[in-house]
């Protein structure tokens, strides 16, 4: 890549997520995190993450939006405190709830790297920002931006089965839905359509959408009649009609799969998003908006650093600091 583009590209990312650091906090959202929060107490970090983060990847490459979906996950259900790893022994914490124990995995990677933290600086990183290390890592060892995130979060105690199947919006949801799922953890339309390009790495199983957009639409018997008609027949012969419980693996950016690029909004864009909620986003003026502006870029510059404002968005939602919450030894502990 050429040093113009690259210092364009940094100074974009600067900029976004400087503006988010000096907007007016939201009732306190993210008071007591700051970027290089471990720089006195665990100096190396953020390049500890980063180089287990190499060696996971380089192993198994599916990892990498494993990791960046496990933060989506533990942020939405009691905020953004490592809570998504407690384990419970009678079923009933988040990683027992519906989208979790089918398909969420990253679990022993995020254990791999605190262990690697504790030998160097024990009790001191949580795992809340170990989760958000990784996946920022992760968009970059896809090719995607590499941007700062605040750091400094405490690990919750707490783990709900019930409040998981409540705040994680659906592959089925609307637009109305999925407005309604980001505003009430204190996100705008544009952080929606901004994390949804997520979705341009990694896989969903059939199971998440070939009832919705192949098979039974609406309860109808029918293919979803907004989806690509070129696009349908590739995802049937994948995905068995009938099978509920279908683990089949689909790209859900078929090409560039493992590419943090533009490719979701194009396919979005094209009514080829492979869940109900990638499609809506075409439903609704500002985010119809979004993706068509992204689809239609030259440069990835606008959404990367409007992905660097939107992580850092994220990544406030309801965290324990200071006092609050603890720093645990293994991420995965049980509470009951
Ligand atoms: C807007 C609402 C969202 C919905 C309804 C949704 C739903 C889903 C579903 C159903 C899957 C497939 C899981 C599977 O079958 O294995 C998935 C995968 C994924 N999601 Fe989302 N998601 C949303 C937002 C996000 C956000 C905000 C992020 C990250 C910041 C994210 C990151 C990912 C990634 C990286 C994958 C691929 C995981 C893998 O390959 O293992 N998603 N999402």
């Amino acid at each position: 890549m050429a040093l113009d583009v690259i210092i364009v590209r940094w100074l974009l990312l600067v900029a976004a997520v400087a503006s988010v650091l000096v907007a007016p906090a939201r009732a306190g959202a993210g008071a007591g995190l700051a970027i290089g929060f471990y720089n006195e107490t665990c100096p190396n970090a953020e390049e500890l993450v980063l180089e287990e983060m190499r060696a996971i990847v380089h192993k198994d490459r599916s990892l990498g939006p494993a990791l960046l979906r496990l933060l989506f996950h533990d942020c939405f259900v009691r905020g953004c405190d490592g809570s998504i790893m407690l384990k419970s022994k009678s079923l009933k914490g988040e990683r027992d709830a519906i989208p979790m124990s089918i398909s969420l995995r990253g679990f022993n990677e995020v254990e791999r790297i605190k262990a690697k933290l504790e030998d160097a600086c024990p009790l001191t990183v949580s795992c809340a920002d170990i989760i958000i290390m990784a996946a920022r890592d992760a968009v970059y060892l896809t090719n995607g931006p590499r941007f700062p995130v605040e750091t400094g979060r405490r690990d919750g105690k707490v783990s709900s089965c019930a409040d998981a199947e409540n705040d994680l919006a659906p592959p089925g949801a609307n637009i109305v839905d999925l407005k309604t799922y980001f505003s009430f953890k204190s996100l705008s339309w544009k952080d929606l359509v901004v994390l949804s390009g997520s979705h341009t790495i990694g896989t969903a199983q059939c199971a998440a959408f070939a009832a919705d957009r192949l098979y039974n639409n609406s309860g109808k018997g029918v293919q979803d009649p907004t989806l690509d008609k070129k696009y349908a027949p590739d995802l049937r012969a994948l995905c068995e009609p009938g099978n509920l419980k279908d683990e089949t693996p689909a790209d859900m950016d078929p090409g560039s799969s493992y590419e943090f690029d533009l490719s979701y909004y194009r396919n979005v864009y094209s009514n080829k998003g492979i869940f109900v909620s990638d499609q809506a986003l075409l439903d609704d003026r500002w985010t119809h908006d979004y993706v068509e502006r992204m689809a239609t870029a030259e440069s990835p510059d606008e959404f990367f650093a409007d992905y660097a404002a939107a992580m850092i968005n994220m990544g406030r939602m309801e965290v324990l600091t200071g006092d609050n919450g603890e720093i645990r030894k293994i991420c995965g502990a049980y509470v009951d």
